[in-house]
C-alpha cells in the first residue's frame, strides 16, 4: 500500500484506520449477510448504524436537547436555498456577510425567496480578511444572519463570532466543522457537507434549533422542508446509507483521538508548522491577514507562476498531492483537514524549505 499526503480540498483525506474498518466491513457487515450498501435503510442493522452516527456526532460536538440533527443530501449547495425557504418568511429579509464564493452563493439563492442585505464584504482585497463585525450592523428585523465559519478557498475563518442577539446566527461550517470546539447553542443552523471532515460526499449534515423548524415558505418542495426530514429522522425518502455510515466511523474515530477539543489542538500546531514556516520564508508567503487565518485550508504563493509549477509539480512527485491553488486564487494551498496527519504537514514544510534553498 502507497498512500500519498492528499492536501485537497474536498472530497479528502479519511483516516486510514475508517477506511480499514470500511474494507474490512464491505462485503458483509458483522453477521448480516450483506454489505452496508445492499441494506434496506428501514432495516434494524441499518437503524442501529444510523442512529450510532447520529448519537456519536451529538456527542462529540455536545449538541443540546432543543437542537435536531439531520442527514440530508444536496450537499451544502442545496443548503442555500433551503434556508432561506425554512426561515426567511418571518420578515421577508436576511443579513449575510460577504466571505468569498460561498457566501455569494448564498446570496443568490436568497435572493429568490426574499430580501437580502450583504452586511460587510471583504471582496475587496480578495476575501483575505474577515470583515470586522459589529451587532449595530445587523438589521433589526433580519430573520436570520448567514456567515460561512472557514472559507475553504481563500483560507479565513472567524476567530470570534458576530454577535447578532436574538437573530439566529446560520454557519455553513463545510470546512471546518470538528476542527475546533463550537458552543452550538450561539448557533440557529449549523450545515456541513461531509466531504472534508466527516465522510464521503453525498450527505450533509444540518444541525437546527428545534423552534425554527416548521415555519417553511408554502412553495417550499417537500424535500426541502426540515420539518419533514424531523418528523422522519432524516428518512422521508432513502438517505445516503453508505455516506452516513462512513461518517459514523469518522466521529468514532475523533472520539478516539480525544474528541474535538484534542483534535483543535492538534489542528493549531498543524496550522502553526506551516504558517511559522510561510512567515519566515523569503520566497513563500500566505495569503491571508494573520488574525483570520484558517487552521484548515492555507493558501499560499512565491508570486511566480512559473515557480508555482514547477513546486506543485516537484512535490506531487514526493506524495505531497493536491497542492495547487484554487483558480481564483493561484499559487498553492495546504488543506490540512483533521485526518492529515502532523507527519504531513512536517513532511510538506520540509519540502519548501528544500524547495526555496533549491530554487533561490
Ligand atoms: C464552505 C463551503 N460551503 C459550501 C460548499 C459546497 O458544498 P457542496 O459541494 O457539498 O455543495 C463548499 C465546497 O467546497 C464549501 O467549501
Amino acid at each position: 500500500m502507497s498512500r500519498v499526503y492528499n492536501f485537497s480540498a474536498g472530497p479528502t483525506v479519511l483516516p486510514v484506520s475508517v477506511l480499514e474498518q470500511a474494507q474490512k466491513d464491505l462485503v458483509e457487515y458483522k453477521n448480516s449477510g450483506m454489505s452496508v450498501m445492499e441494506m434496506s435503510h428501514r432495516s434494524k442493522d441499518y437503524q442501529a448504524i444510523f442512529d450510532q452516527a447520529k448519537s456519536s456526532l451529538i456527542d462529540i460536538m455536545s449538541i443540546p436537547d432543543n437542537y435536531e440533527v439531520l442527514f440530508l443530501q444536496g450537499g451544502a449547495s442545496t443548503q442555500f436555498a433551503m434556508i432561506p425557504m425554512n426561515l426567511i418568511s418571518k420578515t421577508g429579509k436576511m443579513d449575510i456577510v460577504n466571505t468569498g464564493t460561498w457566501t455569494q452563493r448564498a446570496m443568490e439563492e436568497a435572493k429568490k425567496f426574499g430580501e437580502v442585505n450583504m452586511v460587510a464584504s471583504s471582496k475587496d482585497k480578495m476575501y483575505s480578511y474577515i470583515p470586522e463585525l459589529d451587532k449595530s450592523m445587523f438589521s433589526k428585523d433580519a430573520s436570520y444572519v448567514h456567515i460561512a465559519s472557514n472559507n475553504t478557498i481563500y483560507g479565513t475563518r472567524y476567530t470570534t463570532l458576530p454577535d447578532t442577539g436574538d437573530i439566529p446566527l446560520v454557519a455553513d461550517m463545510s470546512s471546518n466543522i470538528l476542527s475546533e470546539v463550537y458552543d452550538v447553542s450561539k448557533f440557529g443552523i449549523i450545515f456541513a457537507g461531509a466531504q472534508k471532515n466527516m465522510g464521503p460526499s453525498g450527505v450533509c449534515v444540518v444541525i437546527i434549533r428545534k423552534n425554527l423548524i416548521g415555519h417553511a415558505m408554502s412553495i417550499t418542495p417537500t424535500m426541502l422542508d426540515y420539518k419533514i426530514h424531523v418528523e422522519n429522522d432524516s428518512m422521508y425518502n432513502t438517505p445516503p446509507t453508505f455516506s452516513i455510515y462512513i461518517c459514523g466511523l469518522v466521529y468514532q474515530w475523533v472520539k478516539d483521538q480525544g474528541g474535538v477539543k484534542e483534535l483543535q489542538r492538534i489542528n493549531e500546531s498543524k496550522a502553526n508548522l506551516l504558517y511559522d514556516f510561510l512567515d519566515q520564508s523569503s520566497m513563500f508567503r500566505g495569503t491571508v491577514v494573520k488574525k483570520d487565518r484558517s487552521l484548515m485550508n492555507i493558501p499560499f504563493v512565491t508570486g511566480n507562476e512559473e515557480l508555482d509549477d514547477r513546486f506543485i509539480k516537484q512535490a506531487k512527485q514526493l506524495g505531497l498531492v493536491n497542492l495547487k491553488g484554487h483558480r481564483s486564487v493561484g499559487g498553492m494551498r495546504a488543506s490540512i483537514y483533521n485526518a492529515m496527519p502532523y507527519e504531513g504537514v512536517k513532511t510538506l514544510v520540509e519540502f519548501l524549505k528544500k524547495f526555496e534553498m533549491e530554487n533561490k
